[in-house]
């Protein structure tokens, strides 16, 4: 049985939330090894819509095991705040487990993420400000409150410490208030004595399920571009998205992995700040925008958009691995004239093919694009690759022979059922 990975090729949000629900209805087992509830995930099931931050995907299924790994940071209070919400929609969350070794996201962190975006002036990351970067910091600097921490017996010696050493930052460094530890003992307290049933080794059952033979999904967050080291740093996230970040960060080895579905749009977009080629400043970026519903689903942020860019693609095609790529988000392409797919940039008069290592040398990367045709039908019925119209699918063949690699799948409509196999 597989143990396959599903992640976001772009900057995120590539619809990865739709493909992951519906291969978590084969699924024995879905593990989050990354990020925290920066991401969001939309799945729409039967006209009901779900947002999925930390809990992954499949906690929509009742028969699947749902595993938060090692290498996710965990805001206590959003997690519970997700998991009554979905109790709300019936959703039950009693086959979810949270490693002991998660980092949690504490009300420091989140301080500390505003104070550094404002500290940097017009110079901000353009971050979500869920506390992401300094909870991994302090991972990183091996001063964090772990899970096993937070629900046990070193609860309040480690919350007490922890805040002592944050307040100095935020007095010293950054000329904040300090945080009133009293009131978040009493506060986190009750998220604690919540938490702990869910609290385990995980990494065992996940390993457990691939020694079985089950079928273990690998649930991304966030996108290729937003990785710490192989996206456009420092624009980034603070963690590993790519697909070697799946064994890390939930604690099995690459062995558990037979493939890697990478989910693109069918253009690109990006929240937040930081270089991106293909940005259309114009009535056709608006255009892409509405249609698209590109709207963030964490912060409401409208996201910049542009057309696909196959160096981008090419790029994350070969740091993950990639086994085979699906392009989502067909159907807003519908009523433009042509399709255009950068296929290389002009770099100071040069041609190239490789996406940049140094983030700076984008700025004097100019798209090349191909041009296809457009299509006016509407899509979102369709359920076949014979069913579309023949500009789109020449417009799929056109990324594949582009981009070097199998598509599988595609998506034209946000519901489970919009999608085809090809
Ligand atoms: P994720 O973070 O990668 O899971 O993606 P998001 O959920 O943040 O963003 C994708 C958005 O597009 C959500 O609002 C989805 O409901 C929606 N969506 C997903 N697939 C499609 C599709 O094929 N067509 C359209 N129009 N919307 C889609
Ligand atoms: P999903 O899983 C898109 C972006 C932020 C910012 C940068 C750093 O829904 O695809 P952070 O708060 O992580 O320190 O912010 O990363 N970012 C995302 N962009 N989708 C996401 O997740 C993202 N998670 C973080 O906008 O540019
Ligand atoms: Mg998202």
């Amino acid at each position: 049985m597989p143990g396959k990975v599903i992640l976001g090729a772009q900057w995120g949000d590539e619809g990865k939330g739709k493909f992951i629900d519906i291969f978590a209805a084969q699924a024995d087992l879905v593990v989050r090894s990354q990020g925290g509830n920066n991401a969001g995930h939309t799945v729409v099931v039967d006209g009901v819509k779900y947002k999925l931050q930390l809990i992954p995907s499949g906690i929509l299924y009742p028969e699947c095991t749902n595993v938060i790994g090692p290498g996710v940071v965990v805001d206590p209070r959003n997690i519970l705040k997700e998991i009554d919400t979905l109790a709300e929609q019936g959703v039950s969350a009693d086959k979810l487990f949270i490693d002991a070794r998660c980092h949690c996201i504490l009300p420091w962190h989140l301080e500390l993420d505003a104070l550094s975006e404002k500290a940097r002036g017009g110079d901000d990351i353009g971050t979500t400000k869920k506390g992401i970067g300094p909870t991994y910091m302090d991972k990183s600097e091996r001063i964090g409150v772990r899970m096993h921490d937070f629900v046990g017996e070193r609860f309040e010696t480690a919350m007490r410490e922890a805040c002592e050493r944050k307040n100095k930052v935020i007095v010293g460094v950054y000329g904040g208030e300090p945080i009133d530890i009293e009131a978040v003992l009493a506060e986190y307290r009750t998220y604690a004595d919540r938490l702990r049933k869910y609290v385990t080794d995980t990494s065992i059952m996940t390993w457990n399920a691939v020694k079985e033979g089950k079928f273990v999904l690998f649930e991304g967050a966030q996108g290729t571009l937003l990785d710490l080291d192989m996206g456009t740093y420092p624009y980034v996230t603070s963690s590993h998205p790519v697909a070697g970040g799946c064994c890390i960060g939930s604690g099995v080895g690459p062995t558990a992995i037979t493939d890697v579905m990478g989910i693109f749009k069918s253009y690109t977009t990006r929240v937040g700040k930081g270089p991106f080629p293909t940005e259309l400043f114009d009535e056709t970026g608006d255009y892409i925008r509405n249609a698209g519903g590109e709207f963030g689903t964490v912060t409401g942020r409208p996201r910049r958009t542009g057309w696909f860019d196959a160096v981008i693609a090419r790029y994350t095609i070969r740091v993950n691995g990639l086994t085979e790529m699906v392009i989502n988000k067909i159907d807003p392409l519908r009523g433009l004239d042509k399709l255009k797919v950068c296929v290389a940039y002009d770099y100071k008069g040069e041609r190239i093919t490789e996406f940049p290592a140094n983030f700076a040398d984008l700025a004097d990367c100019t798209p090349i694009y191909e041009e296809f045709e457009g299509f006016d039908e509407d899509i979102t019925n369709c359920r076949s690759f014979d069913e579309l119209p023949k500009s789109v699918q020449n417009y799929i063949r056109e990324l594949e022979r582009i981009c070097g690699c199998k598509v599988t799948m595609l998506g034209v409509g946000p519901a489970r059922d919009q999608v085809m196999n090809i």
